[in-house]
């Protein structure tokens, strides 16, 4: 089977089992995890940021982003499609007490003036807005990378307004691999920067909050512990992190060849709208032009021939190369799709 659903379901490596079977551990609750510690100084000092948190997932780190940095009654402002807004269960509302405030980008992409628009009036009527968050690279947007000088400008309306910033870096290795930028032109423009390690990464489980705010790694601690995420001897999990950090971000290059040559391959079947020239980094999304047949007869088709991908809503698809596909099965993909596209 191809799996082209999501880059989470990539398996870890005979390495990365061995480093994981390794691991010192100890108690991370009483910080005393030397793993866990010695994972969390790695991505602080790879972002330049002066603490991390190791934490189960990118949606925790996401939502204790946002619990540590607001207050309840407040507002957020996110991009309409990202993964705050969709797929998190409504836990910003739930769980911090703030509202949403959408913006509608362009491939997930903000501009500094929709931002600043979205900025609700100092005055006693108004909710005070009190987080920015982007997404980078931006997964319903089709893995787009943001352009720095975006970040910057409103980078820029964030200071004047004096508002923190949040960067939801599920894949921000995917822009580094993919810009050859350091992570760090990327992190010094954000308070908080939340990057996963079970994406194209490769690890099974976890994800970090970084920032170099004490206040803020504090907060997120004790609401780490409130929502349930504080593990015990989580080395072992910690070791697979640092393994993927040593091994698989330069190689994410190549999960970004494969999409780009996936996204040549669709654009030749007369059913598919694409851009192939939007593909920036793992993930595909494309339109299929079907009367006949509904998107889970579609994806069941596709199953049945041996390709797995999602239906994402209305006639969009969305594929997502990483670690465990090859360039012979990206081949092969392309020939199945074509032959139950046109069928
Ligand atoms: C952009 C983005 N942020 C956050 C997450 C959440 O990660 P997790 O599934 O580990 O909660 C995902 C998951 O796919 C994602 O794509």
């Amino acid at each position: 089977m191809i799996d082209l659903r999501s880059d989470t379901v990539t398996m870890p490596t005979d390495g990365m089992r061995k480093a994981m079977a390794r691991a010192e551990v100890g108690d991370d609750v009483y910080g005393e995890d030397p793993t866990v510690n010695r994972l969390q100084d790695m991505v602080a000092a790879m972002l330049s940021k002066r603490y991390a948190l190791f934490v189960p997932s990118g949606t925790m780190a996401n939502q204790l982003a946002v619990r540590a940095q607001t207050q309840p009654g407040q507002e957020i402002i996110v991009e309409s499609t990202s993964h705050i807004v969709r797929y998190e269960q409504g836990a910003a509302g739930a769980l911090a007490g703030v509202q949403l405030h959408w913006v509608s980008g362009e491939r997930g992409i903000m501009t500094a003036e929709q931002v600043e628009c979205a900025i609700r009036p100092n005055d006693p009527h108004s909710i005070p807005t009190g987080l920015i968050c982007l997404e980078n690279t931006h997964n319903a947007g089709g893995g787009t990378i943001y352009p720095l000088s975006t970040i910057e400008k409103i980078k820029s309306v964030a200071n004047q307004h004096g508002i923190p910033m949040h960067l939801d870096g599920a894949r921000l290795m995917n822009a580094v691999a993919a810009t050859t930028l350091p992570p760090t032109a990327y992190a010094q423009h954000f308070d908080t920067v939340s990057l996963c390690l079970s994406k194209g990464l490769g690890a099974p489980v976890g994800s970090l909050l970084i920032s170099s705010r004490q206040d803020v790694i504090e907060r997120a601690r004790r609401f780490r512990r409130m929502y349930g995420g504080a593990m015990r001897q989580a080395g072992v999990l910690a070791a697979a992190g640092i393994y993927a950090l040593e091994h698989h971000v330069t190689r994410l290059q190549e999960d970004h060849t494969h999409a780009k040559k996936l996204a040549r391959l669709l654009q030749q079947i007369p059913s598919v709208r694409i851009s192939a020239q939007h593909v920036e980094t793992n993930i595909v999304i494309f339109e299929v032009i079907d009367q006949r047949r509904t998107p889970q007869e579609i994806v069941a088709a596709l199953k049945q021939q041996g390709v797995l991908i999602n239906a994402i809503g209305g006639r969009s698809y969305r594929a997502v190369t990483h670690l465990n596909i090859s360039a012979k099965q990206i081949e092969e993909a392309g020939t199945i799709f074509a032959r139950v596209l046109t069928s």
